[in-house]
């Protein structure tokens, strides 16, 4: 009889030793394995309690009683290792995913739009204000659009490949545009009468690029087509345009040109904002800003020639229009004073940060 109860009790004091080293080791597997083993089915105190029959009815009650308790303070001692062992494992997860607010953190400096989109955007909503519609197309255009559809003729110089850049294979005749124009016709051809639309975007020209030329540069077209439209119009929303980028004193000038596609053509002035035009009645204050001319070109513009309205499908003796191209870059050289046309396209940071600065 001592032998067994010496037995259970070794066994008892193994299994709490085994919870202790389960929980030093910080090894909730090992404590599982472990428990499975002293109080499990196949444990040792399991296989004792199995043999308690064979005892008198007097010992079985009593070794039975003893099992009984070192079973129950086996259960306890490994419910309490894992507990300690999860409270462990909460801790170091807690531990390992905090956040240490006062570390230095990696700067990402903040970005900076590009002058040139600010601009469209402006010039845009000031159309939209109006109820115009922004409109788009290819920068790589159907010769046709760019060209025969308004109305130049087949030997124009503008169709040199001196001037135009051309797409292989030739055949296909597709080039870059050389102007934003070609959307006025795929707006007549898509389009309901009447239209009101605004199409800013890239055009290429061949062109050395220096401080004052870039091959790739950017327009916003205007095209109004409706019924009793005239150069009093086109005149009125140039005006306005023009107050809403350089502020209500400036001044405009119509200067008749020639553009195949409009008739009457003219180039739209701005009176210089530096010298006010005085640099070109006084030589001994020459102005740098509009090269003493007294004014800046800001764009071409005119009445819609008939013969585009027809080459549309439009019926031009109900209907009439105008349009206008303006240089974007330009009006932010002017209106930023930037003079060196290469910080547009040369993409320094800095140079977005401080036109946005004094942007209006
Ligand atoms: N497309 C012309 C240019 O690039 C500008 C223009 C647009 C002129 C619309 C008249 C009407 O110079």
């Amino acid at each position: 009889m001592e032998e067994m109860d010496a037995a259970v009790t070794s066994e008892v004091d193994r299994g709490k030793a085994a919870v202790q080293q389960a929980v030093t080791m910080g090894s909730l597997e090992t404590l599982i394995s472990e428990r499975n083993r002293y109080i499990g089915k196949a444990a040792r105190l399991r296989t004792l309690q199995r043999q308690l029959g064979q005892l008198t009815p007097d010992e079985r009650r009593r070794l039975g009683g003893i099992i009984q308790q070192g079973l129950a303070q086996l259960t306890q001692a490994f419910e309490q290792g894992e507990q300690t062992l999860e409270r462990a494992a909460l801790e170091a997860r807690l531990l390992a995913e905090t956040v240490d607010v006062t570390l230095p953190v990696t700067q990402h400096p903040m970005g900076a739009r590009h002058p040139i989109s600010v601009l469209i955007e402006q010039m845009c909503d000031v159309f939209i204000a109006m109820g115009w519609q922004v409109a788009e197309g290819p920068e790589a255009e159907a010769e046709w659009l760019n060209f025969d559809a308004l109305n130049f003729s087949s030997d124009h110089p503008a169709r040199f490949m001196s001037d135009t850049l051309f797409i292989d294979p030739a055949s296909e005749h597709r080039i870059m545009r050389t102007h934003t124009s070609p959307v006025q016709m795929r707006t007549l051809l898509t389009n309901d009468l009447p239209v009101y639309v605004v199409a800013p975007g890239k055009v290429y020209r061949a062109d050395e690029y220096d401080a004052t030329h870039l091959p790739v540069f950017h327009q916003l077209e205007g095209l109004a087509v409706d019924k009793g439209l005239s150069l009093a119009d086109l005149k009125g929303t140039l005006d306005h345009l023009a107050k809403s980028m350089f502020g209500a004193e400036i001044v405009t000038r119509l200067r008749p040109h020639f553009f195949p596609f409009t008739e009457p053509s003219a180039e739209i002035d701005l009176l210089c904002f530096v010298c006010h035009g005085q640099s070109a009645e006084d030589p001994s204050h020459p102005c740098r800003t509009c090269h003493s001319e007294g004014w800046i070109e800001w764009g071409g513009c005119g009445v819609v020639n008939p013969r585009v309205l027809q080459a549309a499908g439009v019926d031009s003796s109900q209907y009439s229009g105008f349009a206008f191209g303006m240089g974007i870059d330009r009006t932010v050289m002017f209106r930023n004073n930037a003079s060196n046309l290469r910080d547009f396209v040369e993409g320094d940071i800095r140079f977005s940060r401080e036109l946005q600065g004094v942007a209006r």
